[in-house]
């Protein structure tokens, strides 16, 4: 059987272990020195699986961008997203390599069995469909542990915000804003002939079972 291939888009110093990892940068652990904003050095439908960890957020282009991850996925690749959350501008913001915020829903565009992805469908060919989705009110809480009251903070508001779809939707919207949630995390699959685009909605993959 070959091996499934795992890139790590902008990995910088921090690669998904046993993945391929590119960056603009050259620095150590990076495999592929390449700007995510040309066409990805990988062939039509190779990739079993994308990770980017705070990288979308660099991203001026974001449908080329979101066009070229589909071109190398596999149909039924896997691809993970872990972005700083629009909600906190100053997470955003601060970092002056940052070009825009993102959404759980930015990715909504991208799944036709969305409402803004039946709407506005048209915007890009590329298709996929989420899978999990996940916000966070500490950013990066696997690599360094928040003080007593953030992490007692973050228990429950992760929990009131990630009860269900709708109530992401009303954290983002609505509430989100006011505590500032810190990370996001989506997991989709790329809907390509040959995997049917109508799989179970809320399918959780091993991987995001082992992530969370
Ligand atoms: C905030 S760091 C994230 C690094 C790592 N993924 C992590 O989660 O710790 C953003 C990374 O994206 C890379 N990057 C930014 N723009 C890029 C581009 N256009 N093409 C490739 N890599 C880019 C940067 O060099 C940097 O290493």
């Amino acid at each position: 059987m070959s091996k499934r291939v795992v890139i790590d888009l902008g990995c910088g110093a921090r690669k998904k272990p046993g993945a391929l990892g590119l960056d603009i940068a050259r620095i150590p652990g990076v495999d592929v020195v390449a700007d995510v904003m040309a066409p990805l050095p990988f062939r039509d439908n190779s990739v079993d699986e994308i990770y980017a960890s705070h990288l979308v957020e660099h991203v001026g282009d974001l449908m080329a961008f979101m066009g070229e991850v589909w071109r190398v996925c596999k149909p039924g690749a896997l691809v993970q997203f872990r972005f700083p959350h629009a909600t906190t501008p100053f997470v955003i913001w601060k970092d002056p390599t940052h070009r825009r915020g993102v959404f759980l829903e930015t990715f909504d565009y991208f799944d036709p069995n969305t409402f803004a992805g039946r709407a506005f469908g048209y915007y890009h060919p590329a298709k996929f469909q989420i899978v999990h989705r996940r916000l966070a009110y500490n950013m990066n809480s696997d690599t360094s542990v928040p003080g007593k009251a953030r992490r007692l903070a973050g228990s429950v508001i992760d929990a009131l915000a990630n009860r269900n779809q709708r109530a992401q939707y009303f954290c983002e919207r609505f509430w989100g804003p006011l505590v500032g949630m810190e990370e996001a995390f989506i997991w989709m699959r790329a809907i390509k002939p040959g995997r049917a685009a109508d799989a179970t909605a809320e399918e959780a993959p091993a991987e995001v079972a082992a992530a969370h």
